[in-house]
This record gives structure tokens, sequence and C-alpha cells, in this order.
């Protein structure tokens, strides 16, 4: 009874990029694969019945704001967290371990969990791997993750190797506070900042393990694109073949092909949803500032080579309007076609990976983004 299961398709002759799929509980999906964030039990904006229909198969929330709203144990009575929020596809929960990083400021990391404040209440509260196991069986996701340490960067070697170690033992408790591996997927996270041996003390010590997946964690957190690509190079040769590799937090379109050249067949990223509510679309030509005053007048669509529900029925004169007045169908409408864009961007991606062509279409896509230009 294994809750979530990799199948391998075929890997890229061009470039070693992975086609495959995931089974989980709640369907499959075609990996690589981008995941909506809805870190609340919605992904802002969007009805599920519209996540659908765009392609999405697999959508990220959070455990951190679901415990503390509206608390995990309403998610449980409602029937768990995918009946809660009327999604029937998969679901991943992050364990809470970067949003304690992230959204604290006051934090004091002990061996036993971490006590932090409330990011909007100020009080005090405490998350450990079994709280974090306790909260995410509650929620019911299909893909679970450990609560590990993501610590910031950058960060010592010393400091590093502490942490690694520590979420190394955090990653052992995961395992044995989840109650639910009959039908939930608990990931390990691989830490170690830049430095590859500790990236590789990470993946030693968490395959062991044997978890059902594993995510590569620590990254996009400030760090040159050249370093996530090389700390991405030498850490998926060490991870298993046979499970998935999820990279957190990335979601750039360029770090989303560079990612799946490096063997990541899963990513998640608030990127296209937080940038669509502020007027920002990912376009086939790069980014545009739909509130932009040169809109106004430009009843053509945001993306002429986009065939979604936004850009067969709607300007880039009107959605500058909306957005402008702060009108919540602008926010819809933007969203829309971000999310879109970035599915149908992994869909190319698998198919150049069937055709043995994802550096031929990385190049392409390179040149028309504008990510070649100085
Ligand atoms: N989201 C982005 N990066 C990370 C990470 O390192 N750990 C966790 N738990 N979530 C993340
Ligand atoms: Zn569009």
């Amino acid at each position: 009874m294994m809750p979530i299961r990799y199948e391998h398709i075929k890997t890229c002759k061009q470039t070693g990029a992975r086609l495959g799929r995931v089974h989980t509980p709640h369907g499959s999906f075609e990996t690589p694969m981008f995941m909506p964030v809805g870190t609340l039990a919605t992904v802002k904006t969007m009805a599920p019945e519209e996540l659908k229909q765009m392609g999405a198969e697999i959508i990220l929330s959070n455990t951190y704001h679901l415990w503390l709203r509206p608390g995990e144990d309403i998610v449980e009575e409602a029937g768990g967290l995918h009946k809660f929020m009327n999604w029937d596809g998969s679901i991943l929960t992050d364990s809470g371990g970067f949003q304690v990083f992230s959204l604290s400021k006051l934090r004091d990391i002990k061996e036993e969990g971490v006590h932090f404040r409330n990011h909007i209440s100020g009080e005090k509260l405490f998350l450990s791997p079994e709280k974090a196991m306790h909260i995410e069986n509650s929620l019911g996701a299909d893909i679970m993750m450990a609560f590990d340490e993501c610590p910031p960067y950058p960060a010592s070697h010393e400091y590093m190797k502490k942490s690694v170690e520590r979420t190394s033992r955090w990653a052992e408790r995961c395992l044995e506070a989840h109650k639910r591996p009959h039908d939930q997927g608990l990931f390990g996270i691989v830490q170690g900042g830049e430095y590859e041996d500790l990236r590789r003390q990470s993946i030693n010590d968490l395959v062991s393990m044997d978890f059902p997946g594993y995510a590569v964690g620590g990254l996009s957190v400030g760090e040159p694109k050249d370093v996530m690509n090389r700390v991405l190079e030498f850490t998926t040769p060490y991870l298993p073949t046979d499970k998935p590799r999820y990279l957190m937090g990335v979601g750039s379109p360029d770090s989303l092909i560079d990612g799946a050249i490096r063997g990541i067949d899963m990513f998640d990223c608030v990127l296209p949803t937080r940038i669509a509510r502020n007027g920002t679309c990912m376009t086939s030509q790069g980014r545009l500032v739909v509130r932009n005053a040169k809109f106004a007048r430009d009843f053509g669509p945001i993306d002429p080579e986009c065939d979604c529900h936004t850009c067969r029925n709607y300007s880039r004169a009107y959605i500058r309007h909306l957005i402008k007045c702060n009108e919540t169908f602008g926010f819809r409408l933007t969203t829309y076609h971000n999310l879109y864009f970035l599915l149908k961007l992994m869909k190319q991606v698998r198919e150049a990976i069937m055709e043995d062509r994802l550096g031929d279409f990385r190049e392409e896509f390179f040149e028309q983004y504008g990510f070649n230009k100085p």
C-alpha cells in the first residue's frame, strides 16, 4: 500500500530531463508539473472548477496557515481538505517549516521544535515534527512534507551542518509520528544550502529512511540563479530515480525549465498568482505589466500567443482598467492567465522531453521571453 508511486516514462536524450507520472490517492499527473499555491485552502481568486479547466491536477496548501485559521480540527471535521475546499484532485501540504522561518522574525529553534510568534496576532506558538505531522494528518493531503529547517542564504557551513543534522533527526521523528502512511505519502526535504558535502549528507540520511518522494529545499531564498543550478547539479544525481523529486518554492519560467533539465519533477510557487494580483502577466514575450499606461487603449489580448479563457475574451485595456480600480474580476483574469501560462509551459516541456528536444526548446523559449538579453 504505497500512496505515492512514480512511473518513469522517458528521459530526454538531449538534456537528461525526466518525463513521468505520479500516482496519488486522488488521481495522477504527468511530470514535470507545476503546482498552483492555495495557502489558505484556496488558490487566491480561483474556483476549483477553474483550476480543473486550466489543467491543474495538483495544488499546494499550507499547514501553518490552516493550523492558525480555521484550525486543522475544523478541516478534519469537514472530511479533510479535499472535501472542505471542494477540490477532488491531488493536494500537497507544506509542513510549516518554511513559514515559521519566512513569516516570523522572533523564533527560537530547539531540538524539540521551534518557538515563534503568530505572524498576525503575535501570540506565542510552538511547532515540532510531531505537531506538524498531526496537523498534516488531519488535513489529509495526498502528499505531506516533513518538518524541516530552511536556513537563510547565505548561512555558514558550520551553521548549515548543525541544521542539516537536526533536519535529519526531525525527519526520523516525522516518520515515527506519521499516522496515515497508507493514504498519505510523506516526502523528505533535502537541505544543506550551497554546500555539496552537506547536500550529500542530507541525501544519505533521508534516503536511508526510504521516503516515497524527496524535495530539494533551501533554494529560491535569495541565492543567484547559477547557485541554484549548481546545487541541483550536485543534488539530483544522488536522489532515487524511482521516486518523485520536488523543487520547493520555484516558479519563474526560466527556473522551471532549468530545474526540469536537472531532473526535477514537481515545482510550486506563489509567483504567478502573486504578481497577477499586482497586474503583472507572464507572456511568451516576457513579463507584461498590464497596469501600465501604455495599455489604456490596447484592445488586444494579454498574450497574442495564448489561448486561455482570459486571452480569448478580454483585452489589455479592459483588464488594466479593472486592476487600476481594484476590481476583483481583474485579479481573477490575470491569475487565470498566469497559471494557464505556467501549466502550458510545463506541458510544452513534457512534449519536448518526449521528443528529446528540451535543450532546443529552452533556447527558443529563453530567446522569446527575453532571458538571453544582457
Ligand atoms: N518552501 C520553499 N522552500 C522550502 C523549504 O526549504 N522547506 C519547506 N518546508 N518549504 C519550503
Ligand atoms: Zn492567456
